[in-house]
């Protein structure tokens, strides 16, 4: 492993950086384990722009290679995408795509603010590297309860045979976090909820929740995307019906007081930036037409969880406080599958009470974190589970114009107390389109 950057490190204070953080996130340490591993950790310090820093690195990286056997050099991107073309650029020129290893780069997303910035860093990208080396990472895409969305329908027909529109009211899905910036303002202010959590992670839910099923996992990636194609905007008078955003103020948070958006540090006083969005989208998938996709993300919300919940039709009135029939998948948080069904309480009058099958979802076997699942398998070739050019393009062509519509500053942007469940008018928004509020 080798650190590249500007500052000023080297070898061993790189090892020492890199063995605080593993004793800071590991649990268990293996001390002898992290000590043989210390010894494959090497610093090259360098400016992004400046090509001969890159051909040293080359250099170096050649004389640790010395006696391999084939082997990768991965290329991991944690940068601003300011600073994406420089890099590319000289990681090509340099010649470090070019050693007796095979060269791939890892980029995280975001893959720029909008479609043009993304078509950018994409026209840079294919000059520098080809497609098969490129790895472009949404790390819940690594998720192994992310991916089950898919593998819990492969797996249960049953399932498949529920997910219809004659059958489904509404789909919700939410990734809600009492997080606040975590240092990020810088990042943050220029992005807001809707581009950070949108563009890549919720979209990429609700495409594992559509998408055809594949014979073979090789087509994963390639059906993945077409159930994102098929996603759109529905018409509307304005796109205020379609998308709600609001911005956290003061308020508490598991136990904690902290300050609204506005006064935390590094963000402007009049800052009009998302931390909360509500989005309706439909598909144009035969089974799921016309079933409407409510996707919401917010940051100081009360919890974290992600979660997808698929509200079953009612044909009939049931009676007495019952409710729609209801399937959660919850994916993050206190993650599980719940089933809501109701039973009639004891009486003469038809009265329900609700009765909620539930179980864990915790992942048994061989459960890496996100991360680590996708750079195992960069290293090894995998790119099924890492985004395509095209789906990322796709995706911003949905964003784009919400985006535009959300900057706008007549576009109304609704206050919430940090620790509670978004603005009250998202719930009101909801109910215009026949809901009582979102699922709790
Ligand atoms: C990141 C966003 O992509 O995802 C963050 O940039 C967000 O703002 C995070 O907090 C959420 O990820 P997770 O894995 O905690 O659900």
């Amino acid at each position: 492993m080798m650190g590249f950057s500007r500052s000023d490190m080297n070898d061993e204070s790189f090892r020492k950086l890199v063995s605080d953080a593993i004793h800071q996130h590991v649990l268990e340490v293996n001390e002898k384990v992290l000590e043989e591993f210390l010894t494959h950790v090497f610093y090259h310090q360098g400016a992004y722009d400046k090509k001969e820093d890159f051909v040293a690195l080359d250099a170096k990286l050649d004389d640790i290679e010395k006696g391999w056997n084939g082997g990768v050099r991965l290329a991991y991107l944690s940068v601003p995408p300011t600073v994406f073309t420089d890099i590319s650029k000289n990681l090509d020129e340099g010649g470090v795509t070019k050693g007796n290893a095979a060269f791939r780069v890892i980029v995280e997303k975001p893959v720029g603010t909008s479609l043009k910035t993304f078509e950018d860093i994409e026209k840079q990208l294919k000059t520098s590297f080809t497609d098969e080396q490129v790895y472009l990472l949404d790390h819940y895409l690594g998720k192994e309860s992310v991916r089950n969305i898919y593998f819990l329908r492969h797996a249960n027909p049953i399932l498949e045979r529920l997910f219809k529109n004659t059958l489904i009211h509404r789909v919700e899905l939410t990734a809600s976090e009492p997080a606040g910036l975590e240092g990020r303002a810088g990042y943050f202010e220029h992005t807001g909820t809707f581009r950070d959590m949108f563009q890549s992670h919720l979209l990429m839910m609700a495409s594992l929740l559509t998408m055809r099923l594949m014979e073979t996992e090789e087509s994963i990636g390639h059906s993945r995307r077409d159930a994102l194609e098929q996603f759109y905007i529905p018409p509307a008078s304005s796109l205020n019906d379609i998308v709600i955003q609001g911005q956290y103020t003061g308020g508490e948070v598991n136990g904690e007081t902290v300050v609204g958006y506005k006064d935390e540090n590094g963000i402007d006083k009049n800052s009009r930036t998302n931390t909360f969005t509500a989005l309706k989208l439909l598909s144009r998938t035969s089974r799921w037409q016309g079933v409407p996709f409510y996707l919401r993300s917010g940051k100081r919300m009360s919890k974290k969880e992600t979660r997808i919940s698929i509200e079953f039709q009612e044909p009939h009135p049931v009676g007495k406080n019952s409710t729609h029939n209801r399937l959660d998948i919850i994916l993050q948080g206190e993650a599980g599958m719940k089933f809501f069904l109701q039973t009639k309480i004891g009486g003469s009058e038809p009265e329900y009470r609700p009765l909620i099958m539930s179980d864990p979802l915790v992942c048994m076997g061989d459960c890496l974190p996100e991360h680590s699942l996708l750079l195992l398998e960069a290293i090894n070739g995998k790119n099924l589970w890492f985004l395509t050019f095209e789906e990322v393009r796709t995706a911003w062509k949905l964003i784009d114009p919400i985006q535009t519509h959300l900057e706008d500053p007549k576009t109304p942007l609704y206050g919430y107390a940090a620790g509670s469940h978004g603005p009250k008018e998202a719930d009101e928004w909801l109910s215009t389109d026949g809901h009582t509020g979102f699922l709790s």
